[in-house]
């Protein structure tokens, strides 16, 4: 990532951090820019500037790094109902549609934007696309046992397949112990047609399309910052 990149992406985190009030909720995403948002916010919570902040991580890491930063975590059990929630996002469509799972987190990032009463997406430009697919191959989370059929599933829906591995070669395993396979369906005309068919297959336990889910994208250009509400 370069050093503009990152300053954009600081802008943007920047940005939401003005839109948390002491005592809520926060959801705390996960990815390169949803961490400079936890680190600003905890910057505030430690100079006293807000209070009462708790956070709900969508991903164990940023919860192990926001509690490192001295935020109070909580989890959904404790808390069903974010007052806000602040996440990265890969692709962002015109209609504020986006692909998240570039980091693995998709499943309790979108768990967390469905119990939030606000999910603003901080980006850079480089994410916004025309059409969803243009640069970034869908994420969806797979079950193990279930790889092949679901991988020869998604093949014939059009899709180029590959299961996502580390370094080492071995898959990458997320948070609730599955695999991700990424799926290059080139720019979809119709995120909601492709979300629908990747719905109520076994095995198949969730894919990385949020639709209507961002309350507001704040995008951060080299020209400035805007918001793109809903
Ligand atoms: C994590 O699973 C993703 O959904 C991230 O929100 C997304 O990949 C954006 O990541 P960056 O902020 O690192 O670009």
């Amino acid at each position: 990532m370069s050093e503009e990149q990152t300053r954009l992406k600081q802008l943007a985190a920047d940005a939401a951090v003005d839109e948390v009030r002491s005592g809520m909720v926060v959801g705390l995403g996960y990815g390169s820019t949803a961490l400079l948002f936890v680190r600003s916010l905890a910057k505030k919570v430690a100079a006293g500037e807000l209070q009462g902040i708790t956070g709900v991580a969508c991903a164990l890491a940023m919860e192990t790094e926001a509690r490192s930063l001295g935020l109070n975590v909580s989890s959904l059990d404790q808390h069903p109902v974010m007052d806000l929630t602040v996440d990265g996002a890969d692709e962002v469509d015109p209609a504020l549609n986006l692909i998240k799972g570039g980091g693995g987190a998709l499943l309790r990032e979108k768990v967390v934007a469905q119990a939030s009463r606000r999910e603003i997406i901080i980006v850079d430009e480089s994410k916004l696309s025309e059409h969803l697919g243009d640069k970034w191959a869908l994420p969806v989370e797979v079950v193990p046992f279930a790889l092949r059929p679901v991988s020869e599933y998604v093949t014939s829906l059009g899709a180029e397949v590959k299961l996502r591995l580390l370094e080492d070669g071995k898959p990458l395993v997320t948070d609730q112990g599955n695999w991700i396979i990424d799926c290059n369906f080139g720019p979809m005309a119709d995120p909601g047609t492709v979300a629908r068919s990747l719905e109520g297959r076994a095995g198949l336990v969730e894919h990385g399309l949020f639709l209507g889910l961002a309350s507001e994208v704040i995008v951060a250009a080299s020209d400035g910052v805007r918001r793109i509400p809903r």
